[in-house]
């Protein structure tokens, strides 16, 4: 069982990556193997629509073919303005439409103030459903993301662990289950 995770937050100390870290953490607990994509990382196009993605060059066909591994994918977005990052969007527009088809996908998002994030979350569930994934119901907002984390990167609101946790433990359970 493998699990890809994208953080659509390229910021060092991101708190988006510290909840897919803890989340990811659960789901090797639970036998899988996870494969973690800073977006930073990769040399990626601008999507500009073109019919044949294998066209796009620096590191797209890398993430590409990464992608086209996963069983499962965790993905996490900080809240910008309401919806997920545009990072996130432009390296899911240059996946093809099959690209997450049968795959199960399992969604973070983090946010600064108050209210969390959870239009985020609508957003990026809508995406991922449209690119035909399967967005398991765990899903995890977290207000406040810059005081959600420790120094270590552990959750300092016990809820927000066990929430996390379950996120990826959660993905892996549903995984196997298609698998059958
Ligand atoms: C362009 C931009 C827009 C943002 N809009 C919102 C917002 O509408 N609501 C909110 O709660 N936080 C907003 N934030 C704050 C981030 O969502 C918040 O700091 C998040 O936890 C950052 O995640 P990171 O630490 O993983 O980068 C915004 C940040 C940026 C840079």
């Amino acid at each position: 069982m493998k699990i890809v995770t994208i953080c659509g937050s390229l910021r060092t100390d991101s708190s988006t990556r510290r909840a897919l870290l803890v989340a990811a953490a659960a789901a090797k607990d639970v036998g899988a193997s996870v494969e973690f994509i800073h977006l930073g990382d990769f040399d990626l196009s601008f999507c500009d629509g073109r019919e044949d993605e294998s066209t796009y060059g620096g590191d797209t066909q890398r993430f590409i073919q990464i992608i086209g591994g996963a069983d499962g994918l965790l993905i996490g977005t900080p809240n910008y303005h309401g919806s997920f990052t545009g990072v996130l969007k432009n390296a899911l527009d240059l996946l093809g439409p099959d690209a997450i088809r049968d795959k199960l996908v399992g969604l973070v998002a983090t946010g600064r103030g108050d209210a969390g994030a959870m239009n985020t979350l609508n957003h990026l569930r809508h995406v991922c459903r449209w690119m035909n994934g399967w967005v398991i119901p765990a899903e995890v907002s977290i207000p406040r993301a810059q005081e959600a984390f420790d120094a270590s990167g552990t959750p300092v609101r016990e809820d927000l662990e066990g929430q996390l946790k379950n996120l990826g433990t959660e993905l892996v359970r549903y995984a196997g289950l298609l698998e059958r």
